[in-house]
């Protein structure tokens, strides 16, 4: 292996892989491993370099899989561990890497410590592993303090104990199917080397990180003065008791220790919801974890200069501890980029933005989408595509309410949907069943008309979101990968237009007006048609060869 072979994330696409939406290769009606298996020479031919997957584990599913029930093994419902092997061996021979997800801040409470905690004594070793509390009040009726669980309501849950009796609480920063684990605890931090190392065994690249900055926290932190924060969002105060502490960065820095201690050295994506970008940075210092998600450019107005401001900071800040940038439009959490950008209104010339309350536009969307991806994949670092986006699929904002599964939408009193409109199953074919996801209906259900979305119909169609995305993969190898993003002045405070090297310049147009191409020699790639006298319209990016 060589040293440019072992930085191949620096400059990766990685698809992420939602498995139970993705292909059913066994008919139940959820995606699994045999059913990815099948697809993967379309995830070849779309040109990515490896593919995240979302966790897999034995799970009850109360949150999507992120409630893990054993970490070393995988649900019945997506497979065994030989299946998982053949994929290892089949991606590999594709040349597309693997990357898993460990969720290590929390399990689910089918998980076989949790049980045991149960049925242990306050103060034993089994209840040791995870956040046990007396409640306050006379009787030990109220909860430890007022924090609050992401999902809504409180972050903690009363038990009975094996007499009977009421009994203690334990933390849940998510649903209260998914207890948090006691990072303080030993045996806790030698548990998960010992997974991390029995997939890196396998044959696994790395992993993605659920809730990076969870994990350590200081539960001696009073009452937490909550505003009307969003989900993942955390609440604005500093020293926040849960989320982003300085202990986290230690453990990575084991982690790194495991991973480089593999040929080839294995790989960490952080999933992090920290602010500022410097706050980022530290997550992905040079013995610590490889990139992180840039969730600021994911949550960046389709605005000029807000993206000029997120790719400038992000770039900076982690160039300053000798990391890559990372790009991401998308994925299980959020709303689908169609749908967010048909929303979103930009008023123009003011470089400003405001998200639309009324309906979405998803032609209006469609249009920024396929701007928004030639501009992603034009920039220097990683990026990442989730399952879908190479199709345009917008959110599903109609799913009936008894279909919902998220946890979210219980947890929240029914205000808040919550994410399974991004986890639709996807269409790959115009019609049959379930659209040629497998052969007897999907978990969730697919709108009607989906197969106009499908692989197949774009695939028949040139102008596609697909064989856009297929286009810009492959030219985006032909970008020298080490120059960085310099900007052209532009007369247009609505335009962003940048050099990479000598020979590529890439425009977007966020104005309202057409705009002039910069002096080129060639028009390589366009996220939508040039006016009839040659000008770039408003929510189009061209890629250029000068
Ligand atoms: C994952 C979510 C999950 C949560 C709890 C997140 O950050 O991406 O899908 O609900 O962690 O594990």
């Amino acid at each position: 292996m060589t040293q440019a072979s072992h930085d191949w994330w620096r400059n990766a696409v990685i698809y992420q892989v939602y498995i139970r939406s993705f292909a059913d290769g066994t008919g139940d009606g959820e995606g699994d491993i045999a059913g990815l298996r099948n697809r993967l020479p379309y995830l070849h031919d779309l040109g990515v370099d490896a593919l995240w997957i979302n966790p897999w584990y034995p799970s009850p599913l109360n949150d999507g899989g992120y409630d893990v029930a054993d970490f070393r093994d995988i649900d019945p419902r997506f497979g065994d561990l030989s299946q998982a092997k053949a994929l290892l061996d089949e991606a590999h021979g594709l040349g597309l890497r693997i990357l898993l997800d460990i969720v290590p801040n929390h399990s689910s409470w089918d998980h076989e410590w949790f049980k045991q905690a149960l049925a242990a004594e306050p103060g034993s070793p089994e209840r040791a592993r995870y956040i046990f509390r007396d409640g306050r009040g006379p009787n030990g009726d109220e909860p430890p303090n007022n924090w609050r669980s992401v999902f809504g309501g409180s972050a903690w849950e009363r038990i009975t104990e094996p007499d009977g009796s009421p009994g203690q609480w334990y933390f849940h920063i998510f649903d209260v199917s998914q207890p948090d684990f006691d990072w303080s605890n030993p045996e806790v931090r030698a548990e998960f080397l010992d997974i991390l190392r029995f997939w890196f065994d396998l044959g696994v690249d790395g992993f993605r990180i659920d809730v990076a900055h969870g994990m350590v926290k200081d539960m001696t932190k009073p009452d937490i003065p909550y505003d009307e924060s969003g989900l993942l969002d955390r609440p604005k105060i500093a020293d926040h008791p849960f989320f982003d502490r300085d202990g986290v960065h230690e453990i990575y820095r084991g982690w790194r220790e495991l991973a480089d201690s593999y040929d080839p050295p294995r790989l960490y994506v952080a999933e992090a919801w920290v602010e500022p970008p410097e706050r980022l940075a530290r997550y992905v210092r040079d013995d610590e974890l490889h990139s992180a998600f840039n969730f600021d450019y994911l949550k960046a107005a389709w605005s000029a200069s807000d993206l000029r401001r997120s790719i400038d900071e992000s770039v900076t800040v982690l160039a300053s501890v000798g990391a890559p940038a990372t790009w991401v439009l998308e994925n299980h959490d959020v709303e689908r980029v169609v749908t967010r950008y048909g929303r979103e209104v930009t008023a123009a010339g003011e470089g400003s933005s405001r998200i639309a309350d009324g309906p979405v536009d998803e032609r209006l969307g469609r249009h920024r989408a396929r701007a928004a991806g030639l501009l992603m994949l034009a920039l220097p670092g990683g990026a990442y595509i989730y399952q879908g986006q190479e199709l345009g699929l917008p959110e599903v904002l109609d799913l009936p309410e008894d279909a919902l599964q998220d946890p979210v939408w219980e947890r929240s009193g029914r205000t808040r949907r919550g994410r399974d409109g991004c986890r639709v199953p996807l269409p790959w074919t115009i019609d049959g069943p379930s659209y040629g996801f497998g052969s007897d209906g999907s978990w969730l259900p697919q709108p009607d008309g989906w197969g106009a979305l499908s692989v197949e119909a774009a695939e028949a169609d040139p102008g596609s979101m697909l064989h856009l995305y297929r286009t810009a993969l492959r030219m985006r190898r032909d970008i020298p990968a080490a120059e960085p993003v310099d900007w052209i002045q532009v007369d247009n405070p609505d335009v962003l237009a940048f050099r990479r090297g000598t020979g590529f310049v890439c425009v977007v147009n966020l104005g309202a007006q057409p705009v002039a191409l910069p002096d080129h020699r060639q028009v390589l790639l366009l996220s939508g048609e040039l006016t009839e006298d040659g000008m770039l319209p408003t929510d189009t990016t061209a890629w250029l060869a000068t």
